[in-house]
Protein backbone atom coordinates (compact mmCIF):
# COMPACT_ATOMS: atom_id res chain seq x y z
CA UNK A 1 0.00 0.00 0.00
CA UNK A 2 1.66 3.27 -0.91
CA UNK A 3 1.79 5.83 2.37
CA UNK A 4 -0.27 9.16 2.29
CA UNK A 5 1.94 10.68 4.40
CA UNK A 6 3.15 13.52 2.33
CA UNK A 7 1.66 15.37 -0.81
CA UNK A 8 2.14 13.81 -3.80
CA UNK A 9 4.35 17.06 -5.07
CA UNK A 10 6.41 16.53 -1.97
CA UNK A 11 6.69 12.83 -2.71
CA UNK A 12 7.36 13.48 -6.48
CA UNK A 13 10.54 16.42 -5.12
CA UNK A 14 11.77 13.86 -2.59
CA UNK A 15 11.90 10.62 -5.43
CA UNK A 16 13.73 12.92 -7.77
CA UNK A 17 15.97 14.47 -5.20
CA UNK A 18 18.77 17.22 -5.33
CA UNK A 19 21.72 16.64 -7.50
CA UNK A 20 23.87 18.44 -4.97
CA UNK A 21 22.21 17.01 -1.76
CA UNK A 22 22.95 13.48 -3.80
CA UNK A 23 26.59 14.00 -4.52
CA UNK A 24 26.94 15.07 -0.49
CA UNK A 25 25.38 11.66 0.29
CA UNK A 26 27.94 10.22 -2.27
CA UNK A 27 30.17 11.95 -0.72
CA UNK A 28 30.17 10.54 3.04
CA UNK A 29 29.74 7.42 2.05
CA UNK A 30 33.31 7.91 -0.20
CA UNK A 31 34.27 9.56 2.69
CA UNK A 32 33.58 6.77 5.05
CA UNK A 33 35.21 3.89 3.08
CA UNK A 34 38.50 6.05 2.03
CA UNK A 35 38.68 8.31 4.81
CA UNK A 36 38.23 12.25 4.96
CA UNK A 37 41.30 13.33 3.32
CA UNK A 38 40.85 10.78 0.48
CA UNK A 39 38.05 12.54 -1.25
CA UNK A 40 37.93 15.94 -2.96
CA UNK A 41 34.39 17.26 -2.44
CA UNK A 42 33.43 20.34 -4.78
CA UNK A 43 29.94 20.21 -4.47
CA UNK A 44 28.83 22.54 -1.73
CA UNK A 45 28.48 26.41 -1.90
CA UNK A 46 29.41 26.87 1.00
CA UNK A 47 31.94 29.46 1.87
CA UNK A 48 34.29 27.78 4.67
CA UNK A 49 36.18 31.20 5.71
CA UNK A 50 35.87 32.76 8.89
CA UNK A 51 33.48 36.22 9.41
CA UNK A 52 35.42 39.21 9.84
CA UNK A 53 36.99 40.11 12.87
CA UNK A 54 34.00 42.74 13.50
CA UNK A 55 31.72 39.27 14.11
CA UNK A 56 33.48 38.42 16.94
CA UNK A 57 33.20 42.19 18.21
CA UNK A 58 29.32 42.30 17.24
CA UNK A 59 28.78 39.63 19.19
CA UNK A 60 30.96 40.37 22.29
CA UNK A 61 28.58 43.81 22.19
CA UNK A 62 25.30 41.82 21.82
CA UNK A 63 26.56 39.55 25.01
CA UNK A 64 27.28 42.74 26.62
CA UNK A 65 23.48 43.33 26.53
CA UNK A 66 21.86 39.54 27.25
CA UNK A 67 20.74 40.82 30.23
CA UNK A 68 18.54 43.49 28.66
CA UNK A 69 14.51 42.54 28.82
CA UNK A 70 13.34 41.65 25.43
CA UNK A 71 16.46 41.86 23.83
CA UNK A 72 16.29 38.76 21.80
CA UNK A 73 12.56 38.77 21.29
CA UNK A 74 10.33 40.08 18.40
CA UNK A 75 10.32 43.01 16.80
CA UNK A 76 8.70 44.11 13.43
CA UNK A 77 8.38 41.61 10.82
CA UNK A 78 10.99 43.70 8.35
CA UNK A 79 13.71 43.64 11.15
CA UNK A 80 14.80 46.21 13.56
CA UNK A 81 14.20 50.06 12.21
CA UNK A 82 18.17 50.69 12.85
CA UNK A 83 19.58 47.80 10.73
CA UNK A 84 17.22 48.56 8.10
CA UNK A 85 18.43 52.46 8.01
CA UNK A 86 21.99 50.53 8.01
CA UNK A 87 21.33 48.62 5.16
CA UNK A 88 19.37 51.23 3.47
CA UNK A 89 22.69 53.85 3.57
CA UNK A 90 25.52 50.67 2.83
CA UNK A 91 23.13 49.99 -0.32
CA UNK A 92 22.27 52.89 -1.71
CA UNK A 93 26.03 53.56 -2.66
CA UNK A 94 26.18 49.62 -3.92
CA UNK A 95 22.95 50.43 -6.19
CA UNK A 96 23.49 53.47 -7.17
CA UNK A 97 20.50 54.60 -5.73
CA UNK A 98 19.28 56.59 -3.09
CA UNK A 99 17.20 54.34 -0.77
CA UNK A 100 15.62 54.67 2.74
CA UNK A 101 14.66 51.88 5.19
CA UNK A 102 11.13 51.92 3.74
CA UNK A 103 12.57 50.49 0.31
CA UNK A 104 14.45 47.01 2.27
CA UNK A 105 13.02 44.57 4.04
CA UNK A 106 15.26 41.71 6.26
CA UNK A 107 14.39 38.34 5.94
CA UNK A 108 15.69 34.73 6.57
CA UNK A 109 18.64 34.63 3.49
CA UNK A 110 18.24 35.00 0.31
CA UNK A 111 16.20 32.48 -0.09
CA UNK A 112 13.74 33.40 2.50
CA UNK A 113 13.24 36.80 1.10
CA UNK A 114 12.49 35.45 -2.45
CA UNK A 115 10.10 33.36 -0.79
CA UNK A 116 7.99 36.55 0.00
CA UNK A 117 8.25 38.22 -2.75
CA UNK A 118 7.04 35.08 -4.35
CA UNK A 119 4.44 34.81 -2.19
CA UNK A 120 3.53 38.28 -2.61
CA UNK A 121 3.12 39.00 -6.44
CA UNK A 122 2.07 35.52 -7.86
CA UNK A 123 -1.39 35.03 -9.03
CA UNK A 124 -1.92 31.07 -9.19
CA UNK A 125 -0.29 29.80 -12.96
CA UNK A 126 2.10 32.61 -13.48
CA UNK A 127 5.34 32.22 -15.08
CA UNK A 128 8.52 33.18 -13.69
CA UNK A 129 11.81 33.48 -16.30
CA UNK A 130 15.35 32.05 -15.33
CA UNK A 131 18.37 32.01 -17.26
CA UNK A 132 19.60 28.23 -17.69
CA UNK A 133 21.85 27.26 -15.96
CA UNK A 134 20.30 28.43 -12.60
CA UNK A 135 20.26 28.04 -8.97
CA UNK A 136 18.19 24.69 -8.97
CA UNK A 137 15.98 25.86 -5.81
CA UNK A 138 14.35 29.06 -8.09
CA UNK A 139 12.21 26.14 -8.86
CA UNK A 140 10.88 25.40 -5.70
CA UNK A 141 10.62 28.98 -4.57
CA UNK A 142 8.44 29.67 -7.44
CA UNK A 143 6.26 26.76 -7.09
CA UNK A 144 5.88 27.10 -3.26
CA UNK A 145 3.57 30.52 -4.31
CA UNK A 146 1.74 28.67 -7.30
CA UNK A 147 4.04 29.64 -9.77
CA UNK A 148 5.91 27.99 -12.92
CA UNK A 149 9.65 28.15 -12.99
CA UNK A 150 10.19 28.24 -16.89
CA UNK A 151 13.97 28.55 -18.67
CA UNK A 152 15.80 30.33 -21.06
CA UNK A 153 19.28 29.10 -21.81
CA UNK A 154 21.92 31.18 -21.49
CA UNK A 155 24.54 32.31 -24.32
CA UNK A 156 27.05 29.21 -24.23
CA UNK A 157 29.52 31.80 -26.06
CA UNK A 158 30.38 33.78 -22.36
CA UNK A 159 26.96 32.52 -20.42
CA UNK A 160 25.13 35.81 -20.50
CA UNK A 161 21.88 35.91 -20.50
CA UNK A 162 20.05 36.61 -24.60
CA UNK A 163 17.44 39.53 -24.66
CA UNK A 164 16.15 38.50 -27.78
CA UNK A 165 15.08 34.46 -26.03
CA UNK A 166 13.98 36.60 -23.26
CA UNK A 167 11.51 38.88 -25.35
CA UNK A 168 10.09 35.91 -27.29
CA UNK A 169 10.04 33.82 -23.94
CA UNK A 170 7.66 36.53 -22.27
CA UNK A 171 3.85 35.78 -22.44
CA UNK A 172 0.59 37.12 -20.44
CA UNK A 173 1.38 34.82 -17.76
CA UNK A 174 5.07 36.50 -16.98
CA UNK A 175 5.67 37.81 -13.77
CA UNK A 176 9.13 37.92 -13.21
CA UNK A 177 12.66 37.28 -14.55
CA UNK A 178 15.29 36.31 -11.80
CA UNK A 179 18.97 37.00 -13.29
CA UNK A 180 21.84 35.79 -10.95
CA UNK A 181 25.06 37.91 -11.46
CA UNK A 182 27.80 36.71 -10.37
CA UNK A 183 26.39 33.69 -11.24
CA UNK A 184 25.93 30.43 -9.89
CA UNK A 185 26.97 27.87 -11.03
CA UNK A 186 28.99 29.18 -14.44
CA UNK A 187 30.71 31.97 -12.64
CA UNK A 188 29.91 34.40 -14.82
CA UNK A 189 29.06 38.46 -14.79
CA UNK A 190 26.72 40.12 -16.55
CA UNK A 191 27.83 43.60 -18.35
CA UNK A 192 26.18 46.92 -18.13
CA UNK A 193 25.21 46.42 -21.90
CA UNK A 194 23.00 43.19 -21.25
CA UNK A 195 21.76 44.28 -18.05
CA UNK A 196 20.01 47.59 -20.04
CA UNK A 197 19.23 45.00 -22.99
CA UNK A 198 16.98 43.15 -20.37
CA UNK A 199 15.75 46.61 -19.09
CA UNK A 200 14.53 47.32 -22.70
CA UNK A 201 12.85 43.61 -22.94
CA UNK A 202 11.11 43.66 -19.63
CA UNK A 203 9.48 47.61 -20.26
CA UNK A 204 8.13 46.44 -23.30
CA UNK A 205 6.90 43.45 -21.89
CA UNK A 206 4.75 45.82 -19.02
CA UNK A 207 3.48 47.65 -21.35
CA UNK A 208 2.65 45.35 -24.09
CA UNK A 209 1.10 43.10 -21.18
CA UNK A 210 -0.33 45.40 -18.84
CA UNK A 211 1.12 43.66 -15.88
CA UNK A 212 4.03 44.69 -14.01
CA UNK A 213 6.91 42.39 -15.16
CA UNK A 214 9.96 42.20 -11.99
CA UNK A 215 13.45 41.86 -12.66
CA UNK A 216 14.48 39.86 -9.64
CA UNK A 217 18.57 40.61 -9.14
CA UNK A 218 19.79 38.17 -7.12
CA UNK A 219 23.41 39.28 -5.53
CA UNK A 220 24.28 36.87 -3.26
CA UNK A 221 27.89 36.95 -5.25
CA UNK A 222 28.10 40.52 -5.17
CA UNK A 223 30.99 41.16 -3.43
CA UNK A 224 33.23 38.37 -5.23
CA UNK A 225 34.48 39.29 -8.45
CA UNK A 226 37.78 38.49 -9.97
CA UNK A 227 40.79 40.57 -11.89
CA UNK A 228 38.79 43.76 -10.99
CA UNK A 229 35.58 43.48 -12.60
CA UNK A 230 32.25 45.19 -11.04
CA UNK A 231 29.46 43.69 -10.95
CA UNK A 232 27.08 46.41 -12.45
CA UNK A 233 23.69 47.98 -10.04
CA UNK A 234 21.02 46.69 -11.56
CA UNK A 235 18.66 48.55 -9.66
CA UNK A 236 18.82 51.92 -11.22
CA UNK A 237 18.45 50.05 -14.80
CA UNK A 238 14.17 49.40 -14.42
CA UNK A 239 11.78 50.52 -12.60
CA UNK A 240 10.40 47.44 -11.50
CA UNK A 241 13.49 45.92 -10.10
CA UNK A 242 13.83 44.08 -6.99
CA UNK A 243 17.50 43.26 -5.48
CA UNK A 244 17.50 40.19 -3.40
CA UNK A 245 20.78 39.45 -1.11
CA UNK A 246 22.14 38.39 2.16
CA UNK A 247 25.45 38.18 3.81
CA UNK A 248 25.82 34.03 3.66
CA UNK A 249 28.84 34.25 0.92
CA UNK A 250 30.08 37.61 1.86
CA UNK A 251 30.70 37.53 5.71
CA UNK A 252 30.60 33.91 5.59
CA UNK A 253 27.34 33.86 7.45
CA UNK A 254 25.19 31.15 5.49
CA UNK A 255 23.86 29.44 8.49
CA UNK A 256 22.89 32.79 10.43
CA UNK A 257 20.00 33.27 7.77
CA UNK A 258 20.20 36.65 7.43
CA UNK A 259 19.39 38.21 3.77
CA UNK A 260 17.47 41.57 2.23
CA UNK A 261 15.19 42.47 -0.39
CA UNK A 262 15.21 46.03 -1.56
CA UNK A 263 12.98 47.34 -4.16
CA UNK A 264 13.53 50.40 -6.78
CA UNK A 265 12.18 53.37 -4.90
CA UNK A 266 10.00 54.23 -8.12
CA UNK A 267 8.56 50.62 -8.38
CA UNK A 268 4.91 50.05 -9.42
CA UNK A 269 2.63 50.60 -6.15
CA UNK A 270 6.11 50.70 -4.00
CA UNK A 271 4.60 51.16 -0.28
CA UNK A 272 1.75 48.35 -1.36
CA UNK A 273 4.32 45.90 -2.47
CA UNK A 274 6.51 46.17 0.64
CA UNK A 275 3.47 46.09 2.84
CA UNK A 276 2.88 42.93 1.00
CA UNK A 277 6.28 41.59 1.44
CA UNK A 278 6.65 42.42 5.29
CA UNK A 279 3.42 40.40 5.56
CA UNK A 280 4.34 37.80 3.54
CA UNK A 281 7.20 37.16 5.67
CA UNK A 282 5.23 37.12 8.75
CA UNK A 283 2.72 34.33 7.97
CA UNK A 284 5.32 32.33 5.86
CA UNK A 285 6.55 31.90 9.59
CA UNK A 286 9.55 33.81 9.41
CA UNK A 287 8.27 36.09 11.32
CA UNK A 288 11.15 38.31 11.66
CA UNK A 289 15.03 38.16 10.65
CA UNK A 290 17.30 36.79 13.10
CA UNK A 291 18.45 38.92 16.11
CA UNK A 292 21.52 37.98 16.29
CA UNK A 293 22.25 37.99 12.41
CA UNK A 294 21.00 41.76 12.32
CA UNK A 295 23.90 42.74 15.31
CA UNK A 296 26.35 40.45 13.21
CA UNK A 297 25.30 42.21 9.93
CA UNK A 298 25.78 45.19 11.77
CA UNK A 299 28.90 44.95 12.69
CA UNK A 300 30.26 43.60 9.17
CA UNK A 301 28.51 46.13 7.28
CA UNK A 302 31.35 47.79 4.88
CA UNK A 303 33.61 45.68 5.83
CA UNK A 304 36.35 44.78 3.65
CA UNK A 305 35.98 41.46 1.57
CA UNK A 306 39.49 41.64 -0.14
CA UNK A 307 40.62 39.21 2.43
CA UNK A 308 38.22 36.48 1.48
CA UNK A 309 38.78 37.70 -2.58
CA UNK A 310 42.49 36.84 -2.44
CA UNK A 311 41.93 33.36 -0.81
CA UNK A 312 39.45 32.63 -3.80
CA UNK A 313 41.45 34.21 -6.24
CA UNK A 314 44.20 32.11 -5.27
CA UNK A 315 42.37 28.88 -5.54
CA UNK A 316 41.09 29.67 -8.79
CA UNK A 317 43.79 30.28 -10.40
CA UNK A 318 45.08 27.02 -9.13
CA UNK A 319 42.50 25.16 -10.30
CA UNK A 320 42.13 26.65 -13.52
CA UNK A 321 45.94 25.66 -14.25
CA UNK A 322 45.19 21.55 -12.92
CA UNK A 323 42.04 21.90 -15.26
CA UNK A 324 43.54 23.01 -18.27
CA UNK A 325 46.90 21.11 -18.09
CA UNK A 326 44.66 18.37 -17.61
CA UNK A 327 42.88 18.95 -20.71
CA UNK A 328 39.47 20.32 -19.77
CA UNK A 329 37.39 23.30 -21.28
CA UNK A 330 36.30 25.76 -19.43
CA UNK A 331 35.26 29.32 -19.07
CA UNK A 332 37.86 31.12 -16.25
CA UNK A 333 35.31 32.07 -13.80
CA UNK A 334 34.85 36.23 -13.64
CA UNK A 335 32.88 35.86 -10.04
CA UNK A 336 31.36 33.94 -7.49
CA UNK A 337 33.19 30.61 -6.84
CA UNK A 338 32.09 28.09 -9.38
CA UNK A 339 34.25 26.28 -12.30
CA UNK A 340 31.14 24.93 -14.94
CA UNK A 341 33.37 22.62 -17.28
CA UNK A 342 32.58 20.88 -20.11
CA UNK A 343 31.90 17.23 -19.28
CA UNK A 344 33.89 15.15 -21.17
CA UNK A 345 32.30 12.51 -23.25
CA UNK A 346 29.00 15.25 -23.42
CA UNK A 347 26.85 13.18 -20.61
CA UNK A 348 27.80 15.15 -16.87
CA UNK A 349 25.95 12.21 -15.07
CA UNK A 350 27.99 9.85 -16.76
CA UNK A 351 31.21 11.93 -15.74
CA UNK A 352 30.49 12.89 -12.87
CA UNK A 353 29.82 9.40 -11.44
CA UNK A 354 33.34 8.86 -13.42
CA UNK A 355 34.85 11.23 -11.95
CA UNK A 356 34.07 10.27 -8.18
CA UNK A 357 35.73 6.62 -8.81
CA UNK A 358 38.65 9.19 -8.73
CA UNK A 359 37.44 10.49 -5.49
CA UNK A 360 37.00 13.94 -7.40
CA UNK A 361 33.17 14.94 -6.36
CA UNK A 362 31.54 17.71 -9.00
CA UNK A 363 27.68 18.01 -9.53
CA UNK A 364 26.79 17.33 -12.79
CA UNK A 365 24.43 20.51 -15.19
CA UNK A 366 20.70 18.60 -15.64
CA UNK A 367 20.39 20.08 -11.68
CA UNK A 368 21.21 23.47 -12.87
CA UNK A 369 19.13 22.69 -16.09
CA UNK A 370 21.42 22.73 -18.65
CA UNK A 371 22.76 19.13 -19.45
CA UNK A 372 26.53 18.77 -20.76
CA UNK A 373 28.27 20.32 -18.29
CA UNK A 374 29.86 19.90 -14.23
CA UNK A 375 30.15 22.09 -11.05
CA UNK A 376 33.05 22.76 -8.75
CA UNK A 377 32.57 24.91 -5.93
CA UNK A 378 36.56 26.33 -4.88
CA UNK A 379 34.96 27.56 -1.33
CA UNK A 380 37.42 24.54 -0.25
CA UNK A 381 40.98 24.56 1.32
CA UNK A 382 43.92 24.59 -0.85
CA UNK A 383 45.31 21.34 0.25
CA UNK A 384 41.62 19.82 -1.37
CA UNK A 385 42.52 21.30 -4.97
CA UNK A 386 46.04 20.21 -4.56
CA UNK A 387 44.86 16.72 -3.73
CA UNK A 388 42.18 16.55 -6.70
CA UNK A 389 45.04 17.04 -9.51
CA UNK A 390 45.95 13.10 -10.04
CA UNK A 391 41.82 12.41 -9.77
CA UNK A 392 41.61 15.15 -12.82
CA UNK A 393 44.13 14.02 -14.58
CA UNK A 394 43.12 10.49 -14.56
CA UNK A 395 39.38 10.39 -15.07
CA UNK A 396 39.29 12.29 -18.38
CA UNK A 397 41.72 9.92 -19.96
CA UNK A 398 38.58 7.40 -21.10
CA UNK A 399 37.58 10.36 -22.54
CA UNK A 400 40.91 11.73 -24.77
C1 LIG B 1 22.31 32.10 -6.57
C2 LIG B 1 21.87 31.91 -5.16
N1 LIG B 1 20.78 32.55 -4.72
C3 LIG B 1 20.34 32.39 -3.46
C4 LIG B 1 21.00 31.57 -2.58
C5 LIG B 1 20.46 31.43 -1.19
O1 LIG B 1 21.24 32.20 -0.31
P1 LIG B 1 20.93 32.32 1.23
O2 LIG B 1 21.77 31.32 1.92
O3 LIG B 1 21.26 33.72 1.60
O4 LIG B 1 19.48 32.04 1.43
C6 LIG B 1 22.15 30.89 -2.98
C7 LIG B 1 22.85 29.98 -2.08
O5 LIG B 1 23.71 29.20 -2.43
C8 LIG B 1 22.60 31.05 -4.31
O6 LIG B 1 23.70 30.43 -4.77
Amino acid sequence: MSSDSVSSAIRQNLSQGSMIRRMFEAGIELKKKFGNDAVCDFSLGNPDLAPPVQAAQAMQALTDKLSTPGILGYMPNAGFAWAREQLAAWLSTQQNTHLEARHVMLGCGAAGVMNAFFHTVLEPGDEVLAIAPFFGEYRFYVSNHGGCLKTIPCRLSDFAPDAEAIDKAISQRTRALIINSPNNPTGAVYSEKILREIASVLDHASRRTGRTVYLISDEPYRFLTYDGINVPPALPLYRNTVVTSSFAKNYGLAGERVGYIVINPAIDDAETLMDGLIFSNRVLGYVNPPVVGQYLMSGCLGSPTDHAVNIYTRRRDRLATILSDAGYSFTLPQGSFYFFPKAPGGDDKVFTEHLAQFLVLAVPSSGFGMPGFFRLSFAVDDAVIERSEEGFRNAIKRFQ
